[in-house]
């Protein structure tokens, strides 16, 4: 007999897993910049309306199968599956899913590699080690590897230690750390000249940009941020005490982490802005702000040594926050392959992650290696193709292939008198037709 399955001990435990699994590079630097390249406020709106109008009754999908199942993607879909050929489509999904996450995964380590060295650049320079500084903030293929092999060390240290002493421990100590080191760093940046005019892009709304290409890129961003469609969020629900109430829950997540989404825009505009008034070039050739690599690793340094003795606690507290971020949700990725290898394959967590763990370490390394060709692909793959076709199957297992009678009763345990919820009438239906229907429309939109 296998281990028994690990159980999150309190619903703050989950809370804060989940949380932090959502709340990531996504929010801190997807979130911001894409708002600033897409009309400000009318980004931020559209936002908000789709993360609770489409991600969240997703994510009450991914969260209610796993619960009831109790298992990894694989298994669940086909346990609430009612034939052989749904049991097919279940596991070949549940496959998708587990393929998805490594690969998010393995593109995910390289970035966060990026946020491990600049972390580290300050201190060397604290030393006087002006040639490992350099170093550091040079972006070689070894200094790649080897970061993405210590960030990918953190994740498997922790998911090796399990559910509770793991994962639970470590997003329950990270995730208030994080909130902290935000608020900390606004309260800096807002005092900052040029500030203001950050906050004037962010927050003013410019509906000229209101256009399919603002609803895509919103809800690619809602999927990712909640991080949805390859079975996180699922498998962190089967690790969830049946006494808690599923909507609430996911509820709060879902308020979390667009609430960090939304506060890490008061923090990234008003900093480019600041930065431009220290004399940084914040827009590229095109008229359009910097939004990719050269923003984070760039620019706000370049802002951050303009600071003087503060800038070095600056850059400090900002790629501890972005570390922090990283490894919340790198963990919750890791455990979608770690799972699966427990539960379908037999093996020990001690043998599966780092098993596991070093695969995806060397898809990572292919992809350092040959980075302009394959980095693009791994994303655009995992999070335009993969991440909205797996939602899209995962709704329709939730709202057509499960016995409707056994997800009402999942969705009452810990929830009573759910009956006199608005969710209660709404989701069951909107799971069914309107999610599916509009992650369809904004895909194909987006393919074409
Ligand atoms: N939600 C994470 C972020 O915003 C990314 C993520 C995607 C995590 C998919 C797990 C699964 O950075």
């Amino acid at each position: 007999m296998s281990a028994p399955r690990g159980q999150f001990s309190t619903n703050i435990g989950f809370l804060m897993a989940a949380a932090g699994s959502a709340v990531g590079l996504g929010n801190i630097w997807g979130f911001p910049t894409k708002a600033a390249g897409n009309g400000g406020a009318a980004f931020v709106v559209v936002y908000l309306f789709l993360a609770f109008a489409l991600a969240y009754p997703a994510l009450m999908a991914e969260l209610t199968i796993g619960r009831y199942a109790r298992r990894n993607m694989v298994q669940a879909l086909r346990i609430i599956s009612n034939g052989p050929v749904s049991r097919f489509f279940g596991g070949l999904t549940g496959f998708g899913g587990i393929l998805v996450a490594s690969l998010i995964l393995s593109f995910y380590a390289i970035v966060a590699g990026w946020m491990v060295a600049h972390l580290a650049e300050p201190f060397a320079a604290l030393f006087g080690a002006q040639d490992a500084a350099q170093w550091l903030t040079d972006n070689s293929t070894e200094r790649n590897l080897l970061f993405t092999a210590i960030f990918s060390g953190l994740t498997m240290l922790i998911i090796a230690s399990g559910v509770e002493k793991g994962i639970e421990r470590w997003s329950t100590l990270l995730m208030p750390s994080l909130i902290i080191l935000l608020l900390l760093l606004i309260g800096y940046v807002l005092t900052q000249p040029g500030a203001l005019s950050g906050l004037e892009v962010y927050l003013m709304p410019d509906f000229s940009h209101f256009t399919p290409k603002l609803l895509i890129s919103a809800l690619g961003q809602a999927f990712f941020s909640l991080s949805l469609g390859v079975g996180t969020m699922l498998i962190y629900g089967s690790y969830l005490s049946q006494q808690e109430s599923l909507p609430r829950l996911g509820a709060l997540v879902t308020l979390i982490d667009v609430g960090i989404a939304f506060t890490a825009g008061l923090l990234i505009l008003p900093a480019m802005y600041v930065a431009q008034e220290a004399g940084s070039q914040i827009f590229s050739a095109s008229g359009e702000l910097i939004a990719g690599p050269d923003l984070i690793l760039q620019v706000l340094p370049a802002l951050f040594d303009t600071m003087g003795k503060a800038g070095i606690v600056v850059a400090i507290t900002f790629f501890a926050l972005m570390v922090i971020a990283s490894l919340t949700s790198s963990i919750s990725m890791l455990e979608v392959p770690v799972a699966f290898s427990i539960e379908n394959l037999g093996v020990p967590r001690r043998i599966a992650t780092p098993a596991v763990g070093l695969i995806i370490f060397g898809i990572s390394t292919v992809i350092i290696t040959h980075f302009d060709t394959l980095f693009g692909l791994a994303v655009s793959i995992s999070t335009e193709y993969g991440q909205p076709l797996l939602g899209i199957a995962l709704c329709l297992f939730a709202g057509w292939v499960w016995r409707r009678d056994q997800l009402l009763a999942e969705l009452k345990k810990g929830h009573p008198n759910i009956e006199q919820t608005l969710f209660w009438r709404i989701w069951p239906w909107y799971v069914r037709i309107v999610c599916p229907l509009l992650i369809m429309t904004a895909f194909v939109h987006s393919v074409i």
